[in-house]
């Protein structure tokens, strides 16, 4: 019994990624500003803009405790939205959040044939696999915690 509850709250803990969004404060204590920028909170629910931090090269803004972690490993926790519902370089579906797509069907807009990546995994409009559980440095994600109106 006790072996079960175990499993369960880690399958459930697994299960629970949670995205941050831009300017919100995150358990590492930064407040991402875009992809690659942030503040920092001290201890404070509001960003302290007074001082803006740029993560080195080739690493992002995320919520993992070192801050500024490689793109390849983790994506960013916020950035541009440029790429969601775009059905472009693929023609095949577009992501539509970090979790969600829409097929395009080979047209330049997504159609209402929706679906969402399992738990754990991402959209990734640069891979014919959809879902994928790393990023690369090719990566296409759309930063979007919910899906876009398409
Ligand atoms: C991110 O924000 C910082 C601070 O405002 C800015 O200097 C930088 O150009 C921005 N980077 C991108 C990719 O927008
Ligand atoms: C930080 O970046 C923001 C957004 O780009 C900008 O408006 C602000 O002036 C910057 N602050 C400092 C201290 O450079
Ligand atoms: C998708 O759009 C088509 C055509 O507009 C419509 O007939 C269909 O009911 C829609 N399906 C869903 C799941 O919304």
């Amino acid at each position: 019994m006790y072996k079960c509850v175990v499993l369960l709250v880690l399958v459930t803990l697994q299960g629970s990624v949670i995205w941050s969004a831009c300017d919100v404060c995150q358990s590492n204590g930064a407040a991402c500003i875009n992809q690659t920028s942030y503040n920092l909170c001290f201890g404070s629910s509001m960003p302290n803009t007074a001082q803006n931090f740029t993560c080195t090269d080739g690493l992002v803004c995320t919520d993992q405790p070192i801050i500024c972690f490689q793109r390849s490993e983790t994506p960013a926790s916020c950035g541009d939205t440029d790429s969601c519902g775009q059905c472009a370089p693929n023609y095949v579906f577009a992501c539509t959040s970090r979790s969600t797509f829409a097929f395009c069907f080979g047209s330049t807009k997504p159609t209402n044939v929706t679906g969402s990546c399992p738990a754990g995994y991402f959209c990734d409009a640069s891979t014919q696999e959809i879902c994928v559980i790393k990023t690369t440095d090719d990566s296409i994600i759309c930063h979007l915690d919910e899906p876009s109106v398409v």
